[in-house]
């Protein structure tokens, strides 16, 4: 694999994001249960109609956390395939909760980091990217690891097909102008809402994250792209 394909074994990931948390009886009892039926290889994307058993228009969420608004995509959007990315393990216990509860048959998740898997894939593969409440990472030392930065960026823009979408939340306001920068930058992608920040998606219910923000008066500001033809 070259760099530009990033590496499923991402070590930086295993030192900087937390993995492991307090886990409660139905999250750990849905891992042992659901993992197997749910819970596929990075590698299994590369063959997404084979995955899925159709051919469907292909969504991932990035750092999907306790999975709410994958498990609203889902049922938005029954037609298309869906793929939550995240390694928070009590959080993919509760995203599976979600998954059973609701009998989604469009999603699977990966525990994985999201941009060695999305770096993995082909240019022009994904119709829909959502990154909702990315860790922001305050101190500039740690800016590096944001997931919304020029270099992966680029990346998501080449794996969207024209027309894909890339819809973006936070509830920080200095990582929302550093977004709007590295987003309006990148040659790739076009802004829907022509400048500045978008409306809140339909697709995105209050999230896990989004609403320990408001609870502690954060605001939230949307982005919405798409990759150009
Ligand atoms: C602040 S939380 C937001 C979770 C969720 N989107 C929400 O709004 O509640 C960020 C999530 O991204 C995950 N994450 C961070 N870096 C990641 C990476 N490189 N690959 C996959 N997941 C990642 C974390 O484990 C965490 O669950």
């Amino acid at each position: 694999m070259t760099d530009d394909q990033g590496s499923f074994g991402d070590k930086r990931l295993q030192v900087y994001v937390r993995r492991k948390g307090r886990i409660t009886k139905g999250q750990q009892r849905a891992l042992d249960e659901y993992s197997t039926r749910y819970v596929v290889a990075p590698e299994a994307l590369q063959t997404p109609q084979t995955l899925f058993g159709r051919d469907a228009p292909l969504g991932i969420e990035i750092g999907f956390g306790m999975g709410h608004a994958l498990t609203a995509w889902a049922a938005a959007e029954p037609d298309w395939n869906l793929v939550g990315i995240d390694v928070y393990q009590p959080g993919i216990g509760a995203a599976l909760l979600g998954i059973v509860e609701g009998k989604h048959d469009n999603v699977v998740l990966m525990e994985a980091d999201a941009r060695a898997v999305v770096a993995s894939l082909p240019s022009a593969s994904i119709d829909a990217l959502h990154v909702f409440f990315p860790d922001p990472w305050p101190k500039a030392r740690h800016h590096k690891r944001r997931i919304i930065e020029p270099e992966f960026t680029a990346v998501m823009a080449d794996r969207l097909r024209p027309g894909g979408k890339l819809r973006v939340a936070t509830d920080i306001e200095a990582y929302a102008q550093v977004m709007l920068e590295v987003l309006e930058a990148e040659p790739g992608l076009a802004n829907d809402a022509g400048s500045g920040f978008a409306p809140r998606p339909n697709l995105r219910p209050i999230t896990h994250f989004e609403s320990r923000g408001l609870a502690r008066g954060h605001g939230v500001w949307d982005f919405a792209y798409t990759r150009k033809g």
